[in-house]
């Protein structure tokens, strides 16, 4: 599919599909030049009913009066006073109803009172993400009709620098999401920790990145003994994966970006129950953020050093399997107690952020991880989990997160929850008094930062959705992507 910018008049388009939104009881400016192009066909049917502005109502009216396109796709913005948060839910809805034509156009710089660089930057995103699939395993297409239109544009005044840019970025993201969606679905027996260290090798190779892939027997050099203490009752050989995009200044300290990337959690010993236990091959989406955040800087080629890390293993129950009770000594010498093996997030990136913060002395560090249930208790599906020791970087990620439309929602660090984690055999629990789980994981993380300001984003609850669509959301990718254009700035 090709993603372009188009010039030229609504009226007086050539192309398949023309998208156009309206509010509720108000039409849009593009609105207004098809209705009086079309003598009022359109507010009679608004009028009539058939088109109520509801928010991501879609009409599809073949051979409009009045204009040249073949097809007038008709999308309801809901509430103008609602602004951007009606923004995406039309976007991806007139989208995906024009799956079927060769070539669409959609005028829709008008939706609200937005910045036209960011919203074509959305476009591109979502046209990618809306239009293409991710493999889905299935021996024969359950969708022979779905096509991809050729062509998909936006209309624009004047392609400028600063829109063009903006499409194109908009553009990677949308693959980067996509790239993390295909991670995150793909099932532990084809995404095993292997796969994802070669996957990395493979993009750092076409991307011009540098990966270092540490396989058992170093991990156990760099004595890693919480990962590894997780990974030991698998038969897949655990990695550690770190990936360096340099494109800042040499001398410039870089920005960490550590991953949970858990291929399986089945819980280990602590075994999870039978319900929903298929969910947990998407415990590796934080990994799979990491990874998609780092190939999208560097294909943006920004000015800024990023330093991904990743820890991928399953956490599986076995002979020899680490029990509960089990006393772990961690990358800094820290001991922890595995009062429970199914919080084997945190063993895994205690040694990851320990070893990213020692080895590259980033400016800052920011986990990614699927670390909690209770943190989908507390915020649901909505809002990522946000903790940080730094009051800048919690804003600047709440602020990327506002403007990705990708949100996160701050949670409390605090002695209180750090003295919740003590054991009386090691210098840590891995699990805290009962309550408040998502805030005493991220205190057992922050034991293991030191000074280097950092953050935590427990994607628990937004890295995929359960039910009748289930599947990879890619979250936090636009999040994270945004973040780190923000500090470039
Ligand atoms: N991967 C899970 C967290 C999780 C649960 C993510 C449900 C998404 C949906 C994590 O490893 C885990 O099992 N956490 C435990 C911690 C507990 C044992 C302290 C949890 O949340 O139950
Ligand atoms: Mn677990
Ligand atoms: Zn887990």
């Amino acid at each position: 599919m090709k993603l372009t910018l188009e010039t030229g008049d609504l009226i007086t388009l050539k192309t398949d599909a023309l998208i156009i939104g309206v509010y509720r009881h108000k039409l849009t400016r593009n609105a207004e030049l098809v209705d009086q192009a079309s003598k009022g066909a359109l507010s009679a049917l608004i009028k009539g009913g058939d088109i109520t502005g509801c928010l991501g109502e879609v009409a599809i009216f073949p051979a409009f009066p009045g204009i040249t396109a073949k097809r007038l796709v008709v999308v309801g913005l809901g509430v103008e006073a609602d602004g951007v948060l009606n923004f995406e839910a039309p976007l991806k809805a007139a989208i995906k109803s024009i799956y079927f034509v060769k070539t669409a156009t959609i005028a829709c710089l008008d939706w609200f009172d937005l910045q036209p660089e960011w919203i074509a930057e959305q476009v591109a995103s979502q046209a990618i993400q809306v239009l293409e699939k991710t493999p889905d395993y299935k021996a024969k297409s359950q969708r022979p009709d779905w096509k991809q239109p050729k062509s998909f544009s936006l209309l624009v005044d004047e392609k400028t620098e600063d829109m063009t840019q903006a499409f194109a970025e908009g553009a990677i993201l949308g693959k980067s999401c996509m790239l993390a969606k295909e991670l995150g679905n793909a099932p532990a027996n084809i995404c095993t920790p292997k796969y994802m260290a070669d996957l990395c090798i493979k993009l750092g190779a076409s991307l011009k990145f540098d990966v270092t892939v540490f396989e058992e027997k170093a991990l156990r050099k760099l004595k890693m003994g919480c990962f590894l203490g997780v990974a030991q009752g698998s038969k897949q050989p655990p990695y550690m994966v770190v990936m360096e995009y340099n494109g800042g200044a040499k001398d410039e300290a870089p920005v960490a970006l550590i991953g949970k990337g858990l291929t399986f959690d089945s819980g280990g010993i602590s075994l999870k129950p039978s319900k929903g236990m298929d969910e947990m091959k998407y415990d590796m989406c934080g990994a799979a953020s990491v990874i998609a955040t780092v190939a999208a800087a560097a294909s943006m080629k920004l000015p800024i050093n990023v330093v991904g890390v990743i820890g991928c293993t399953e956490n599986m129950p076995g002979g020899s399997a680490t029990k509960p009770g089990d006393i772990l000594t961690s990358y800094l010498g820290k001991t922890v107690e595995v009062l429970n093996t199914d919080a084997e997030g945190r063993l895994v990136l205690c040694d990851l952020l320990a070893y990213a913060i020692d080895k590259f002395k980033p400016s800052m560090a920011v986990d990614i991880a699927t670390l909690t249930g209770a943190c989908v208790v507390a915020l649901g599906n909505e809002y990522t989990g946000l903790f940080s020791t730094n009051e800048e970087m919690a804003m600047e990620l709440l602020q990327a997160g506002e403007n990705s439309l990708d949100k996160c929602w701050r949670l409390p660090l605090g002695r209180a929850y750090s003295k919740s984690l003590k054991s009386n055999f090691a210098d840590l629990a891995n699990i805290g008094t009962p309550g408040a789980g998502a805030c005493t994981a991220a205190a057992f993380l922050q034991a293991f930062v030191g000074d280097t300001p950092w953050a935590h984003l427990d994607i628990a609850g937004t890295a995929w959705t359960s039910g009748k669509n289930k599947g990879s959301t890619a979250r936090p990718v636009p999040l994270l992507v945004c973040f780190l254009r923000d500090l470039c700035h």
